[in-house]
């Protein structure tokens, strides 16, 4: 007997979330959105690179308070400073049974907030998306790898014929960390100066900055795994380079008043560096920058 396919409930039809959604619908997985709302539908609108015809996605919308069966698969895609609020409503229905798939930028933002048994899967997209609801538009589709356990869901070939280059690894650190150094360099630069990515490589000043973070976070996962490469920089700058005209999505949060990830990102690494007894001062006045723009 063939599995059936998953019902995922959908934390955050944000970019990332709609991207997602959009795939696993394609491959016949359900989709709802979990929001505390009383309309019944979410109507999306897709805008696909090279002039492809716009794609109209539908995504039916439960309230949490209307949940009546415990939650077999979610998937968090809410921005990190929105994990605790997204996932409270939810708790009685979170068991170990529970799979959790986390589409979220930074690390640590669910540590603590699911069942202590449970099955957690992470997701690192290297794919861009812009825009706001109910329009998405999808920039670049690249590689995501889906992983963090020896083997992959009974669902996960057949969902590769959907979702573009997507790949399985049981070690999720190094696609993580790699975006990670990523996102602590560009997004909070890129947010405090409010300039386009690719200031970082043709700023002087933001370049020699960039330098020195890159330095910093490669110092501090160098310590947490001695076969870290290092050498994050020419990532990095590759990023900047292939996204020059776009927003970092520190800086679109940042422009709207909104909470950024922040924490999630550079915080994550002071977190790390304290506990090993490392000096990040450039990452720590990050931190503080932006804290202090949003109080
Ligand atoms: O968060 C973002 O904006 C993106 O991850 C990246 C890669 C920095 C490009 O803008």
């Amino acid at each position: 007997m063939p599995h059936p396919l998953p019902h995922w409930f959908l934390l955050g039809a944000g970019n990332m979330g709609t991207l997602a959604a959009w795939y696993l619908t394609r491959a016949g997985h359900r989709v709802s959105v979990l929001r505390d709302t009383t309309e019944p539908v979410l109507h999306k609108t897709l805008r696909l690179p090279d002039e492809a015809p716009n794609v109209a996605l539908t995504l039916p919308v439960m309230r949490p308070d209307a949940l009546t069966a415990p939650v077999r698969h979610l998937l968090v895609a809410v921005k990190t400073p929105y994990s605790q609020s997204a996932l409270k409503p939810l708790q009685r229905w979170l068991t170990d049974e529970t799979l959790v798939l986390r589409l979220q930028n930074g690390l640590g933002a669910l540590d603590g907030l699911l069942p202590e048994h449970g099955m957690l899967l992470e997701a690192v997209s290297t794919s861009a998306v812009k825009g706001q609801h109910p329009v998405h538009e999808i920039v670049a589709e690249n590689t995501t790898w889906l992983g963090g356990s020896p083997f992959p869901p009974a669902w996960f070939d057949a969902l590769t014929h959907h979702w573009p280059d997507l790949r399985w690894r049981e070690d999720m650190r190094e696609p993580q960390w790699q975006k990670l150094v990523v996102n602590a360099v560009i997004n909070p630069l890129t947010a405090l100066h409010d300039v386009p990515n690719g200031a970082i490589c043709t700023d002087p000043a933001l370049r020699a900055q960039a330098e020195v973070l890159t330095r910093e976070a490669d110092q501090v996962l160098q310590s947490l795994n001695p076969h870290w490469p290092g050498h994050s920089l020419d990532n990095v700058l590759a990023v900047a380079t292939a996204t020059a005209g776009n927003t970092s999505s520190m800086r679109a949060d940042r422009q709207r008043g909104a909470p950024t990830e922040i924490d999630a990102i550079n915080g994550w690494l002071v977190k790390q560096a304290d506990m090993l007894g490392l000096a990040v001062p450039e990452n720590r006045k990050l931190v503080q920058a932006m804290q202090s723009t949003l109080a």
